[in-house]
């Protein structure tokens, strides 16, 4: 039988505070502002928040650059309105849950002042610090995944510093016991404190390829990345920190894994005594309009959105845990991607169900719930986020033309999902009372939280209920997952049972009408429709034409 724990029964709702409610005027989201919005969050149906970086950051990378872990950035607020949004959240049941970004630190971190200040400094192995192979030839030929080479140099110690991301986020040399030591100090100080768990940034990456040789085979932009993937001590980290850390504490954990595939999951997520994580968040339905990275844009495919949702749901499904999301701060928003901007409601409804219902932990993300959209911006320059301009830059360089380059920049940034948080139709959407840090979505006339709470058709009301409805149906919690019609271009079909239940999810992900038969064991009319998207909802033959983006869910 499944095995049951807090974790799997709960829904998580993802903040990334500096876009969310400025509760102090100075145009900046902070801590102030969310705990002015923790009955919002309550009223989600949600169980538990996960907050992206809140700590200390120079912002290269928005908070994944740290230089200081156990304190909260001056723009966030302190330790101590830390602590009450945590109180806050437990005493309305929230589960609060921390980024925990080791495997790098910010260059201004006081461990990588140190580490520089010379070859025999205590914390100059806390890093990746290597001679050149020649002059001007770096250590290895590596790849930043945000910005050119993965090596900077130092003139004062002749010597080269690895950083996959980019050269203001240093890898940490993880094979360094110390280091292991910092780690579970941190984990312990946010553990200690009440928090309930973390989020591990590319935690897959934080133990490289002895020897750190160059790779044989080039990638673009990407050369190296299997150096240091997976890498071979990996799992004895993560053992490690569970041991001496996590198994203190009734915490959870959930990794984030770039190009996993769901065996590699499971050698870190596999239920049983040797289980490093609880979850891990996977890449593989993010790829349906686009190849590897959002920047790489091609026509959306339903089938592929598919193949990934099943392979994902078959490989885990009694072994270990899915994380499910559509949403987060590194992706275009889901409506702009997968669904249509014309058809806001209903289609972001049908993506809602489309993972929702499946079988793991959902992720909600801030705005996801109201249907915020992406925000095309006319310039690059405009942008905030490194990894478009990283990307844009790339794309100048093979020669494509500009115009080419911010029609991709606009569909690919990041920065689509960091626009601040649309609350009402005030101005700034009423999320500060001074001009924002980043650009307001002009619709948030149109789109905002006040105008759907009290309408019983909203998209936010659809995600109370649809969250209510998984909180209280073990079936949608614990049940097998199958899939119908996995040859169908336009329609997603999947059933979830559990004991003698059965759940039948069907949407449609596309304008055109599309003839829907319920699979051969089915009588629609038996089943109790629990979700639609339209008023009306015939039932014709066993069957119906969907109308734009039509969903459907009955309980059998
Ligand atoms: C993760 C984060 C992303 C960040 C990167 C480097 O992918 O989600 O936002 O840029 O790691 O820390
Ligand atoms: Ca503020």
């Amino acid at each position: 039988m499944e095995n049951k724990r807090w974790y799997k029964e709960m829904a998580v709702y993802q903040i990334w505070p500096r876009s969310f409610c400025d509760g102090n005027g100075d145009g900046i989201g902070d801590l102030w502002g969310v705990l002015q919005k923790l009955d919002y969050i309550k009223s989600l149906n949600v169980d538990g928040i996960w907050f992206s970086p809140l700590y200390p950051s120079p912002n290269a990378d928005y908070g994944y650059d740290i230089s200081d872990y156990k304190n909260i950035h001056p723009d966030y607020g302190d330790l101590d309105v830390f602590k009450q949004v945590l109180d806050g959240a437990h005493e309305r049941g929230l589960r609060v849950f921390m980024d925990l970004v080791i495997n790098h630190t910010s260059d201004e971190h006081p461990w990588f002042i140190e580490s520089k200040k010379g070859k025999d400094n205590p914390y100059h192995d806390y890093y990746y610090w290597r001679p050149g192979r020649s002059l001007h030839r770096p250590p290895n030929n590596w790849d930043s995944l945000f910005e050119g080479g993965a090596w900077e140099y130092d003139e004062g110690l002749d010597e080269w510093y690895l950083h996959i991301f980019s050269k203001k986020q240093p890898d940490l040399n993880m094979s360094n016991p110390k280091v292991r030591e910092e780690v579970k100090s941190i984990m312990r100080f946010w553990l200690d404190m009440g928090v309930d768990g973390f989020r591990e940034d590319v935690i897959t990456y934080i133990s490289k390829v002895e020897g750190l040789p160059s790779a044989k085979i080039k990638l673009p932009a990407a050369t190296g990345m299997g150096y240091y993937t997976n890498g071979p001590h990996v799992h004895e980290y993560l053992a490690e920190f569970k041991r001496d850390v996590l198994d203190f504490y009734d915490c959870f954990t959930v990794g984030e894994g770039p190009r996993m595939e769901p065996e590699t999951a499971l050698s870190y997520v596999r239920e049983g005594k040797d289980q490093e994580l609880n979850m891990m968040i996977n890449f593989a339905h993010m790829e349906a309009d686009c190849f590897i990275t959002d920047f790489l844009q091609r026509p959306f495919d339903l089938r592929k959105l598919k193949k990934a949702f099943t392979k994902w749901q078959d490989g885990m499904y009694g072994k270990g845990w899915n994380a499910l999301y559509l949403e987060n701060h590194d992706h275009p928003r889901i409506i702009s991607r997968y669904g249509s901007e014309r058809y806001r409601t209903e289609s972001g409804k049908m993506l809602a169900a489309s993972y929702l219902f499946q079988c793991g932990t959902p992720f909600v993300y801030q705005g996801q719930e109201i249907g915020m959209l992406n925000n095309r911006l006319t310039s690059i320059d405009l942008y905030k986020d490194i990894m478009v301009k990283n990307n844009a830059r790339i794309a100048r360089k093979l020669g494509l033309p500009a115009s080419k380059v911010l029609e991709l920049a606009q569909k690919s940034t990041r920065d689509n999902a960091r626009t601040p948080m649309q609350w009402s139709d005030a101005e700034y959407a009423g999320f500060s009372t001074a001009t924002p840090w980043f650009y307001v979505n002009s619709n948030y006339k149109e789109i905002n939280v006040e105008s759907q709470l009290d309408d019983p058709d909203s998209l936010l009301n659809f995600y109370r209920s649809a969250l209510l409805f998984r909180r209280d149906n073990p079936l949608v919690i614990y049940g097998r997952y199958k899939e119908y019609y996995p040859e169908s271009k336009e329609l997603y079909v999947y059933e979830r049972s559990y004991d003698e239940r059965r759940l039948l999810v069907v949407c449609s992900f596309t304008e055109e009408p599309v003839r829907f038969d319920a699979p051969a064991d089915y009588e629609l009319e038996k089943g109790k429709r629990v979700f639609s998207n339209y008023e009306e909802n015939y039932i014709i033959s066993n069957g119906f034409t969907t109308r734009p983006y039509e969903m459907r869910v009955y309980l059998f």
